[in-house]
């Protein structure tokens, strides 16, 4: 069974055909060059930029599967958590093309999506999960652990009580006049500083049972740090922000980890940050296999969408009433929806 799949809960506007795990085609349009300038995602332009290009997205994904809209048995579209406006677009072509060629639509939740995504074939050896597993769900607008019991059951576990970690690593890039996004930019002048060069609390610190993260504590001790500019060195300060990010984050997992005992084998990282070659390091010894997704797939796609909503296929949860389905911006993992 193809699917055709649409992503556009953020500033990146995505399709995908997939089958099952297999990814036939993934085309991602980042819309990074238009939300630089504003050192952050504008959604009005994100919306608009969303609508322009859907289109030329959807057309090439078919192509690059080499499949036509025929050929396609449903349709999958993100419809939560996400900026409403931007959200909006992708579902608005999703029910447009399920009407018109009479397929069936399935709603995804954008967090479920980064979950399975280290299912993708080009992964195929980690196809497997041993449920119950713990998924670890690292982005801009997400630092979440989440208890998989199975794919479709979800407890949020612990999450994080201000800002995201991507967030939190975008911002400290900012205040070090680093390029946006600004997650990759600290990674690289990370590389070469030293983490222990300046003193930086860590959040939280002998509190990580307590299942929640935080890091805008973090950041306005880094602000001070900072400020006034001086002869500081911006790879030193680059290296003691995200060791202490990356510390804390480890640490809960890891406690969180521990709590829940011997059952939990595998580990699921997905987001954007978990590109992060330094955080994939440190994660790497938590847990029995720690799994993560192919190259390409950390960030938003829209093949993690069809994977998800492939799952959801074979469990029979279509949408019933299409004329219901609407944007969730704020939709949690854990709800049920009933459309
Ligand atoms: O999953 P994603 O593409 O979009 C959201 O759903 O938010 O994640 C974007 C986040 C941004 O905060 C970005 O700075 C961060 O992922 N990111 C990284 C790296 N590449 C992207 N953070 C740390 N190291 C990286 N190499
Ligand atoms: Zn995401």
């Amino acid at each position: 069974m193809k699917i055709l799949a649409i992503e556009t809960s953020c500033d990146e506007t995505c399709a995908a055909v997939t089958q099952g795990i297999d990814v036939l085609s993934n085309v991602v349009w980042s819309q990074v060059d238009l939300h630089k300038e504003f050192g952050g995602v504008v959604p009005s332009i994100a919306k608009r930029a969303h609508e322009e290009k859907i289109d030329f997205v959807i057309d090439k994904a078919l192509t690059d599967a080499r499949c036509q809209m025929l050929d396609v048995s449903a349709i999958a579209v993100t419809v939560g958590p996400g900026l409403a406006i931007a959200l909006e677009v992708g579902i608005r072509k999703a029910k447009e093309l399920a009407v018109k060629l009479n397929k069936p639509l399935i709603a995804v939740n954008h967090i479920e999506g980064h979950i399975v995504g280290p299912m993708a074939d080009s992964n195929s050896q980690f196809s497997i999960f041993n449920f119950p597993c713990m998924a670890l769900v690292v982005s801009g607008g997400h630092t979440e652990l989440i208890l998989v019991e199975a794919i479709g059951k979800y407890k949020i576990i612990a999450r994080t009580i201000d800002d995201a970690l991507g967030e939190a690593l975008d911002k400290a890039a900012r205040m070090l006049g680093l390029g946006y996004p600004g997650g990759a930019e600290l990674e690289k002048a990370a590389r070469a500083g030293n983490s222990q060069a300046y003193k930086l609390p860590l959040p939280m610190l002998g509190r990580e049972n307590q299942n929640e993260f935080s890091y805008s504590g973090l950041k306005t001790a880094f602000y001070r740090l900072v400020n006034p500019p001086g002869k500081k060195s911006i790879p030193d300060l680059a290296a003691c922000f995200q060791d202490r990010a990356f510390t804390h984050l480890t640490r809960v997992t890891q406690k969180t980890l521990q709590h829940l005992g011997s059952n939990i084998q595998d580990l699921l990282v997905g987001g954007g940050v978990a590109a992060n070659s330094e955080l994939r390091k440190r994660l790497s010894g938590l847990c029995e296999r720690v799994l993560f997704p192919a190259k390409g797939l950390y960030g938003d796609n829209a093949a993690m969408i069809g994977i998800a909503a492939g799952f959801k296929a074979a469990r029979g949860e279509f949408i019933k009433d299409i004329n219901l389905v609407d944007r969730l911006p704020r939709w949690r993992i854990d709800q049920k929806i009933d459309w």
